[in-house]
């Protein structure tokens, strides 16, 4: 009798040991050859850098026009400079050292080639000709202060969303990372100027100003690009004497402010973007916000859904982005 009990559970027990002991080992058998591998995509041919940012992202006053969409934009509307309550530009602290995070959360486990697509299922329609601003609702993203420690992961995303930014590099971040820079303008991306240093351009005078700018220019073409003509003032710090000493540049400001330099807060920033994008707009983001690699794609999928397409600030303009003048289309928020 005992024998025979012994012999009908023998089976089940053991095998309840060998899922209790060894079921790990035996599951890790089930799957040939899928080792620890990180995943390999996520690894951007450039180095991420980790820098200390020493750049205060711009507490900038939106640039007010009463115009409506003024393809042209007038020299006249200020963007008042002066009431933004920055602070000093002192060091933020971005000591992130890890290689890009990855932008794609993706709920699926499974670790293999599929890994980097993303989760996200709208696509902006790739304009297959170059794009009339003028007849099309266009809207153009705009990148400060960089290169950061982000960028790498930035980049990621605007091509898994088929989307083209303008960045502003500032000139020491391009003298320490080339790479970045040098990858921007590969994938496609319109680069320009953010100045030596971060200085507000009123805080000096005009001559040195525009020198500042052109330091930061030289670092841009050092990196090995053409000269960009396209600055964006520190702060969107502009007064006329400036823009007068060194009227070959293309000043671009903005008209919609995500303030995420602020609030670093990835609802905010695509409530900014939802509540004042309007045709033209010219759209202020710090690719040095960590929030930004969720927020520009739930940005980028409400402006695509919404009509719009995203183009760089040389698009936005037919290709001849005015010199010697301040730079916004459309009209500004509230
Ligand atoms: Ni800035």
């Amino acid at each position: 009798m005992g024998k025979s009990l012994w012999r009908a559970w023998r089976l089940p027990l053991l095998l309840a040991l060998l899922v209790l002991g060894g079921g790990t080992a035996a599951f890790a058998m089930m799957l040939p050859g899928d080792k620890a591998a990180p995943p390999a995509q996520e690894t951007p041919a450039v180095v991420t850098p980790s820098i200390t940012e020493p750049v205060t992202p711009s507490p900038s006053p939106s640039p007010s026009v009463s115009s409506a969409v003024n393809p042209s934009p007038s020299p006249s509307p200020s963007p008042s400079p002066s009431p933004s309550p920055s602070p000093s530009p002192s060091p933020s602290p971005s000591p992130s050292s890890s290689p890009s995070p990855s932008p794609t959360a993706s709920p699926s486990p499974s670790p293999d080639m599929e890994a980097s697509a993303s989760a996200t299922p709208v696509k902006c329609p790739v304009p297959t000709e170059p794009v009339d601003c003028s007849q099309v609702k266009c809207a153009a993203l705009t990148f400060d202060d960089g290169p950061g420690p982000h960028l790498a992961a930035l980049l990621e995303v605007l091509e898994q969303k088929n989307t083209k930014a303008t960045f502003f590099f500032q000139g020491p971040w391009v003298a320490k990372y080339p790479e970045l820079v040098k990858a921007t303008a590969e994938q496609g991306h319109a680069v320009g100027t953010h100045a030596w240093s971060h200085t507000r351009m009123t805080d000096q005078k005009p001559k040195d100003a525009c020198g500042n700018a052109a330091r930061g220019q030289r670092s841009i073409v050092d990196a090995g690009l053409e000269a960009p003509a396209m600055l964006r003032p520190p702060y969107g710090s502009l007064n006329d004497g400036a823009i007068a000493a060194c009227p070959t540049f293309q000043f671009v400001l903005w008209n919609v402010d995500t303030e995420d330099w602020l609030t670093k807060d990835e609802a905010k920033i695509v409530g900014h973007v939802k509540k004042d994008t309007k045709p033209g707009s010219i759209i202020l983001m710090h690719e040095t916000v960590e929030a930004n690699l969720t927020a520009v794609p739930k940005s980028i999928d409400w402006l695509c859904s919404k009509g719009y397409t995203l183009v760089t600030v040389p698009e936005l303009f037919g290709g001849d982005v005015p010199r010697g003048q301040r730079i916004f289309k459309g009209p500004a928020p509230g």
